[in-house]
């Protein structure tokens, strides 16, 4: 027997997205198998690891614990959609790069996600801000010095009017 399909409208990186999912297709599974956005990672699959992090409506929220049929009507911001216009890396996306905040890359995804909904809300964070914003994320590699290191440049490169 086949499955009901749902149809959802969704605006994903700032352009107008529709399907047909079922009532059991998480959000995640949408975003990478249909719209092969698969900057987007899938970890633990159960809320722990933050890697599947994407914004709702400008907050970070976990797509795996999300159905897609729960994003209809909503903004969804992946980390595809964090870069510049052009296609270049963003000023946090760069501040990454320059302090070594990742290595094999698997939670970064997850970790831009949430260090640019600090950086939307709080342009000027402490380093305990920092740390607070990123507690739900895991990395296995860096020991997330580096990570806090790369927000706090990326918020001193705003504030000094970088674009
Ligand atoms: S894959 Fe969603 S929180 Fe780990
Ligand atoms: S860079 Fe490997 S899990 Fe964070």
């Amino acid at each position: 027997m086949s499955e009901v399909l749902y149809s959802i409208a969704v605006e994903v990186n700032g352009a107008q997205r529709a399907g047909h999912v079922t009532a059991r297709t998480s959000l995640v599974d949408w975003l990478r198998e249909h719209l092969h956005l698969t900057g987007t990672h899938i970890g633990c699959e159960h809320g722990i690891c933050g890697a599947c992090s994407v914004m709702l409506d400008g907050e970070p929220v976990r797509s795996c614990l999300m159905y897609a049929v729960q994003a209809d009507g909503h903004r969804i911001t992946t980390v595809e959609g964090l870069a510049q216009p052009d296609g270049s890396l963003s000023i946090l996306q760069d501040s990454f790069c320059e302090t070594h905040g990742l290595q094999c890359g698997y939670c970064t995804p997850g970790m831009l996600i949430a260090a640019q909904a600090l950086l939307d809300a709080n342009p000027r964070p402490t380093e305990a801000e920092i740390r607070d914003a990123i507690g739900g994320n895991l990395c296995r590699c860096t020991g997330y010095q580096q990570i806090v290191d790369a927000i706090a440049l990326a918020a001193r490169r705003i504030a000094e009017g970088a674009t």
